[in-house]
């Protein structure tokens, strides 16, 4: 809190209230609203909380305007280049970088988890064949509540840090089970000997009958789009993980919500509709037409991967992400035409007058799915990817709420209803 005020005046009542300003360590400044209510009697309307800052949150900080992302104040671009997956998950767990001998031991811990319940399996087992594995995910990682629940005490950090750890470990082996059940293969047990994603790998596309492989090039670009898409502060499912958890729900429970919100093509669903537009648009000289069609008031075609609610100028995990790209498809001695179409989509729209005048941008989710789809992940699977990283996001930031004690999650709204009246019996209607 700063010793700064800002005067609020409602001029029809002639009464004036001090509003506090608080200051973060970056960013912009905030106004605290709480005693407005209580004495002017006046709530705030912001849908969408465009405006809004709905906590305080040591993890992770974006500045849209100059395309920073940070986590624990460590530029994205360094962790990036210098550190793996489960260091910045440690990371954001802990608020520090580990020693060489707690990341062993936290490597250890992680590995200890990787395992899923036997019966789990019978519920993956329930699905039909052709569901979507983030309905499954939502589901299977829901039902792990009520494997835990009993022995899961809230008040306990300890308890709650073993919750975290354990859905950490566990979503790599939920999702490939997801998706071997989908492909009718026996489900693949954790690899403990490999690391995080080389397990991840191995669990998804070994086979009982020949020797599998992991590559090590798709190894290190899976670290690297799981680093890129740990965490993004009160983005909408980190902010969904908060809103249940703020309830005293089970942090499985939460977690699954936060699935449900990751899945809507507006937010993380993004990664999948950018290649079901692609391959919509299906050749470069279709481009002109789909532009077009993304501008058009009467057309609620959108370019999909492009826009953010925060990033105003550039998306940095889209920089590093469109890097990895070309790297990744020229290590793998493949071409793709849809990274030519995408390329092409690219340099038009950020020509163009509507996409620079609303500041839209290629964000994380425009290149992302073309490394999975050269990697071999089925497009509806890579929404799963997303969710693998950035449940190191929603546990930390669960983790951190839970710490500071936050009230429920209540917002008030604006009544547009009909005003009072009576009930009329149904014969005088
Ligand atoms: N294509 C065309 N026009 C767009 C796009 C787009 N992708 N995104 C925004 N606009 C336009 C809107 O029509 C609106 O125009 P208007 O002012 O004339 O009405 C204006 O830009 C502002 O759009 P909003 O939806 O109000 O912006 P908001 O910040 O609420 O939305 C969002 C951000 C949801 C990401 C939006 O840009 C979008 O739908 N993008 C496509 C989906 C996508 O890629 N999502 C992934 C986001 S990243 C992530 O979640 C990991």
């Amino acid at each position: 809190m700063s010793d700064q005020r800002v005067t609020v005046t409602d001029e029809t009542s002639g009464k004036s209230l001090e509003l506090p300003i608080i200051k973060g360590t970056d960013g912009e400044p905030c106004l605290q609203i709480k005693a407005l209510p209580s004495t002017l009697g006046y709530f705030t309307y912001d849908p969408g909380y465009t405006a809004t800052a709905s906590c305080t949150s040591k993890i992770t900080f974006i500045d849209g305007g100059k395309g920073i992302l940070r986590y624990r104040g460590y530029p994205i671009e360094q962790l990036a280049e210098n550190s793996s997956f489960l260091e910045v998950a440690y990371l954001l767990l802990e608020g520090e970088l580990p020693t060489a001998d707690e990341f062993k031991d936290f490597q250890q811990d992680i590995t200890y988890h990787t395992m899923i319940h036997e019966r789990l399996k019978s519920f993956i087992g329930g699905f039909h064949y052709d569901a979507h594995p983030m309905a499954m995910m939502a589901g299977v990682v829901g039902s792990l509540a009520a494997f835990y629940h009993d022995k899961m005490d809230m008040e306990n950090p300890e308890h709650r840090m073993l919750a975290a750890k354990r859905m950490i470990a566990k979503m790599p082996t939920i999702a490939a089970a997801c998706y071997r059940h989908h492909m009718g293969w026996p489900t693949a047990y954790p690899n403990n000997s490999l690391n995080y994603t080389e397990n991840f790998l191995d669990m998804m596309f070994s086979v009982p009958t020949e020797e599998y492989k992991v590559s090590k090039v798709a190894a290190k670009a899976f670290d690297l789009l799981f680093i890129l898409h740990a965490d993004h502060e009160q983005n909408a499912s980190t902010s969904t993980v908060r809103l249940v958890g703020s309830t005293g729900a089970n942090p499985y429970a939460s977690v699954a919500a936060g699935i449900s919100a990751l899945w809507g093509p507006a937010h993380g669903g993004a990664n999948e509709a950018v290649l079901t537009m692609l391959d919509e648009i299906g050749d470069v000289s279709r481009v002109g037409k789909f532009i077009d069609r993304a501008k058009d008031k009467n057309d609620p075609f959108r370019l999909m991967g492009f826009g953010h609610r925060v990033y105003k100028n550039f998306d940095p995990r889209a920089t590093l992400i469109r890097k990895a790209a070309y790297e990744v498809l020229e290590e793998l001695g493949t071409t793709d035409p849809l990274l030519e179409l995408a390329m092409e989509l690219e340099r038009i729209a950020l020509q163009d007058d509507y996409f620079i005048s609303k500041k839209l941008y290629p964000n994380v989710d425009f290149y992302s799915g073309i490394i999975y789809k050269a990697l071999g992940i089925p497009t509806s699977m890579f929404t799963v990817m997303f969710a693998i990283a950035r449940t190191v996001g929603w546990v930390s930031q669960w983790l951190e709420q839970e710490e500071v004690g936050t009230p429920i999650g209540r917002p008030r709204q604006v009544y547009a209803g009909a005003p009072e009246r009576d009930y009329i019996p149904v014969q005088s209607r």
